[in-house]
């Protein structure tokens, strides 16, 4: 018998061409079926593999609803495990992070595992004979998630095995990665291994749709971005310097509505999105220099200033990742409930880089990103606002109608006519329609 998550949702009245029904956020059983079509079935961000660089290292974290172990085998390979023991059900790691030494050792009745999810051994092997329990059956090993593949060093897991390879379904959206790592002279980047976490009190979508709208800067971070322009113009006056690049992180909140207009957004496959950049990252300072003396000589220049000069702000990757490729930054997206969404929020070092250059991504990190940033706060004060109002009867609809049927498409990309043009949201809203179809 089918269980409440698994009954097919008939969402073709829930979402039209330029608008979906508040249910979409506020609703119980539409989360559960996110949970199952959308979390359970397509490629989620699971860590990176600095995180695990020994073999024996892992994190833990959750696809969906399934808790997993992101872990180094011995094999060099980086295996995904679903958290649990197969004897009782323990859980097998509780800690975030951590080292397992040579075997997942369960505290439980200490059956132990290699790091492929295979037993390793079990300490009282009696009272099996002329049982069913029978070593080799895969139902005694840790369950692997089906899928597991990296890009870059950025690893995905599916819990089914059918849908696209991780290459097909990330598409463009590769872009992401391929633009963060390619910035560092080594061509690789190293994960800062803490995280900050914040628990949102608003839905999961809302979260996604605020990364790629660019009208509501200069509405909801208007007063920040003032206040260090103000403090900006007095150091500029009083040193004759320009002042450092975290100022310019602010102030750029200040650009009126038509420099937003001017910006491009990127609609591709599977829901995910891309917003061209708005700041520039090339300051004249002695640090900048030298960090592109370096990327020069691994490069050579055409290659190189191909390279500074991308001109990425932002990727989503839908439905879990938020990427900020030019700063290194990365928030991945864990629904807990309709109204309760963890973000975990990260940043890395771009390798063969000198310190200053890890310096400006870690200021972009306390700044804007981190939970007590004024800009975080401004935007996590709106996604409760909409949350709360979603789940009132003042209003049925939520609106994307700005420029709706106006975007050119090609090639399955959508560009958008206008920077604030509401395309990211219906992209990503035609992907989940089409998850929550079962047509994904
Ligand atoms: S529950 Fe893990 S060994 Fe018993
Ligand atoms: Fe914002």
């Amino acid at each position: 018998m089918l269980g409440e998550a698994e009954k097919p949702v008939d969402v073709r009245h829930l979402v039209e061409p330029d608008r979906v029904h508040r249910s979409c956020y506020v609703d119980q059983g539409i989360f559960d079926r996110e949970i199952e079509t959308i979390y359970h079935q397509s490629w989620i961000y699971v860590g990176h593999e600095t995180q695990v660089k020994k073999p024996g290292d892992y994190c833990t974290t959750v696809i969906g609803k399934q808790p997993v172990i992101m872990v180094r085998g011995k094999d060099k390979r980086v295996h995904v495990l679903y958290n649990r023991c197969p004897h009782r059900g323990a859980m097998m790691c509780s800690d975030r992070q951590g080292n397992a030494g040579s075997a997942f050792r369960c505290t439980y009745h200490a059956w132990q595992f290699n790091f492929d999810g295979s037993v390793e051994s079990i300490p009282v092997m009696q009272g099996y004979d002329n049982t069913r329990f029978d070593i080799r059956d895969p139902q005694f090993r840790m369950r692997p998630a089906a899928r597991v593949d990296s890009y870059r060093g950025f690893v995905f897991a599916s819990l089914v095995d059918s849908g696209p390879d991780l290459k097909t379904f990330l598409g463009g959206a590769t872009a992401a990665f391929d633009d963060m790592c390619d910035r560092a002279p080594d061509g690789e980047v190293e994960i800062v291994p803490t995280c900050f976490r914040m628990i949102q009190k608003s839905n999961w979508k809302i979260f996604l749709e605020n990364q790629l709208d660019s009208l509501h800067p200069s509405v909801v971070h208007e007063s920040t971005g003032r206040a260090a322009r103000v403090v900006e113009t007095d150091i500029e006056k009083r040193t004759g310097k320009k002042p450092p690049l975290s100022y310019h992180y602010l102030s750029a909140f200040t650009m009126a509505f038509d420099f937003w207009d001017n910006m491009l957004t990127r609609g591709y496959p599977y829901g995910h999105c891309l917003l061209s950049s708005y700041m520039s990252l090339r300051p004249k300072d002695p640090d900048t220099l030298a960090y592109e003396k370096i990327m020069y000589q691994r490069y050579g220049k055409d290659r190189a200033e191909e390279i500074l000069n991308g001109n990425i702000h932002h990727v989503l990757v839908y439905p879990s990742l938020s990427v900020q490729s030019p700063l290194q930054q990365l928030r991945a997206v864990r629904p807990i409930a309709p109204d309760r969404t963890l973000t975990e929020i990260w940043h890395f070092r771009l390798k063969g880089a000198p310190e200053p250059i890890y310096r400006r991504a870690l200021d972009y990190y306390y700044l804007v990103n981190s939970p007590s940033t004024m800009i975080n706060a401004d935007d996590l004060h709106n996604f409760w606002k909409c949350h709360e109002g979603l789940r009132t009867e003042g209003g049925e609809w939520v609106s994307f109608h700005r420029n709706a049927g106006q975007d050119p498409v090609e090639n399955g990309v959508t560009k958008s006519i206008t920077g604030m043009s509401e395309q990211p949201m219906r992209n990503m809203f035609k992907a989940w329609s089409e998850y929550m179809g079962g047509r994904a």
